[in-house]
């Protein structure tokens, strides 16, 4: 078996290396002059299995192209069989046509990765719907027990409400709130543009009580933000915490988030996150230990 990864979450890759004990395949990645991504496999790879972690959040387009590089350099080369192991599938959020004349971004980057990889493994996909978008077998994961794990000790069913803070965050809410034994609420979410939300209403008990917001992601933070406003009008406590298995946090999102008295975020490292710079509590939960034990698995029993 063999391991390789691009270069968009090098502290995962470590993470999954020290725990698996396992040294990386030799592999060359560099940027020409003109930004094109160059990549030579320099491991003998023929007739083996090989995994390739890289996440294709932001750069998304370099991620993701650096990606199927490395898959093309392993098939070139000869290896058995090529699994991409993408815990942030980047693209996600386009999985229909939202507009007459629109694109379906997520089925375009599904048929990319199928031409290059044998299989893919997943991490909490924006809807599990995106699985059919691949005509390649999919492991698809959930970060859900990590990130509830990182929550319980601190919860109580008296004070606490989960918090779906858009429709399309309903199931994923239902889930944590069964987990975490919490009564649930939701909110209605319109979009303005990509960074612009304005929160409908509020359905559910939330007066009183310390809202946790659940979400599959954390971009810009204009979500979270729509929804903290919402949740105060309709009386609730500050939030008592934020969780999304994907922190994107572009565009200033954790300043967006500092004076909303969140008293903790929380998300994954399925992207490359440095938690010391936040002006908010901002926790990482891992996700190491799950990636590993799913190649093990893979590796045991294909
Ligand atoms: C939307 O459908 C997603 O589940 C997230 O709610 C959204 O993408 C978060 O983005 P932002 O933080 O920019 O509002």
């Amino acid at each position: 078996m063999l391991f390789f990864s691009g270069r968009a979450n090098p502290e995962l890759s470590d993470r999954i290396k020290r725990i698996m004990n396992i040294t990386p395949g030799r592999c060359r990645i560099d940027n020409f002059p003109d930004g094109e991504i160059g990549v030579v496999i320099e491991e003998d790879v023929m007739g083996r299995e090989v995994f390739i972690l890289q996440p294709t959040g932001p750069p998304v387009a370099d991620n993701l192209l650096e990606l199927l590089l490395l898959g093309d350099g392993c098939r070139r080369s000869g290896a058995a069989r090529i699994t991409a192991l993408v815990p942030y599938f980047g693209y996600g959020r386009q999985d229909r046509k939202a507009l007459h004349g629109g694109t379906v971004g997520a089925r375009l980057a599904a048929d990319l990765l199928a031409q290059r990889f044998d299989r893919l493994v997943v991490v909490d996909l924006h809807s599990p719907a995106i699985e059919g978008f691949f005509s390649i077998p999919v492991v698809h994961l959930s970060a859900a027990n990590i990130l509830a794990h990182a929550l319980a000790a601190d919860l109580s069913n008296q004070t606490d409400v989960l918090v779906a803070p858009d429709l399309g965050a309903v199931k994923l809410a239902r889930n944590y709130a069964d987990l975490l034994q919490l009564p649930m609420a939701f909110i209605h979410k319109e979009r303005l543009d990509g960074s612009e939300v304005v929160a409908r209403d509020v359905i559910g008990a939330v007066k009183n009580r310390r809202p946790i917001i659940v979400d599959d992601m954390i971009s810009t933070g204009g979500t979270i933000v729509s929804a903290v406003e919402a949740l105060r009008q309709n009386g609730s406590r500050p939030p008592l915490a934020v969780i999304a298995t994907h922190g994107l946090l572009v565009d200033d999102a954790l300043n967006r988030l500092a004076p909303l008295g969140i008293e903790r975020v929380v998300v994954t490292n399925s992207l490359s996150i440095k938690p010391e710079d936040s002006p908010v509590r901002l926790e990482v939960a891992d996700l190491a230990e799950l990636l590993a034990g799913c190649i093990h698995h893979l590796f045991r029993n294909n």
